[in-house]
């Protein structure tokens, strides 16, 4: 039996940043399925690869990648084939395709599957856009984490200036702003709120606010699972 944690939710909520720091915390297996979309994204361009016109050469590349999350006591490390690419995959081109890619359904049912084979037998907390609506629609715990546009795209101009990611405020709404409707208008697998998922605004709260709320939840939940 394992327990599942699911998080879903827009970029610049801080999903990430809770999801690591909860794992860590709680003893969880860590997730990031956006790190996924991600490296199959850096994959293609580095393949030349840069537009949904060439969707059957994804779907293959899709369909034999190999990726790997290697969890370390205070980090987690991202394998493409063999080659750590954790930094590589959160520049803006990558961010851009991770999000074209992710709109083709077989990449889409090569990734979940991926998802459902990392999470077995395992106690998790994943983080994505379709985890608690398609992954673990029976999720223990299903987290739906929000914030404004505005909030959420103050946080990413802050994060990539600390980066050294030149990109102005101006720029980062409107990248965040198409991403988000490509993300939430595609076919298969589209970001939306499950209906019984718990819906966390975070505009106005910490990190650390966000994540003892969250634990609270988690904590309830392990102790009615276990009784
Ligand atoms: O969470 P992120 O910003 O690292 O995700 C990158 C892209 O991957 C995002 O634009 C949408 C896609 N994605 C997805 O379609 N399904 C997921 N479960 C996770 C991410």
């Amino acid at each position: 039996m394992s327990f599942v944690v699911a998080i879903d939710g827009p970029s610049g909520t801080g999903k990430g940043t809770i999801t690591k720091l909860i794992a860590k915390e709680m003893g969880l297996l860590n997730i990031d399925t956006g790190a996924m979309y991600r490296s199959l994204a850096l994959k293609c361009l580095k393949l030349g690869i840069k537009s949904l016109q060439e969707k059957e050469k994804i779907i293959e590349i899709a369909k034999n990648i190999n990726i790997e999350i290697q969890h370390n006591a205070e980090t987690q490390e991202i394998f493409l084939d063999g080659e750590n690419v954790s930094t590589e995959i959160r520049t803006k081109e990558v961010t851009a395709f991770s999000s074209t890619v992710s709109s083709i359904p077989e990449v889409r049912e090569v990734m979940v599957s991926m998802q459902k084979k990392m999470a077995q037998n395992k106690d998790i907390i994943m983080e994505g856009r379709d985890i608690t609506t398609v992954v673990f629609p029976n999720a223990d715990v299903k987290i739906y984490l929000d914030a404004s546009m505005e909030e959420r795209a103050r946080r990413r101009y802050e994060e990539n200036k600390e980066k050294g990611l030149q990109m102005s405020y101006e720029e980062t709404l409107k990248a965040m702003e198409k991403r988000d409707y490509d993300d939430s208008h595609r076919e298969v697998g589209p970001l939306k709120i499950a209906g019984d998922a718990l819906v966390i605004d975070t505009t106005k709260l910490t990190i650390e606010e966000v994540k003892e709320k969250i634990k609270e939840i988690i904590n309830k939940s392990y102790k009615q699972s276990k009784d």
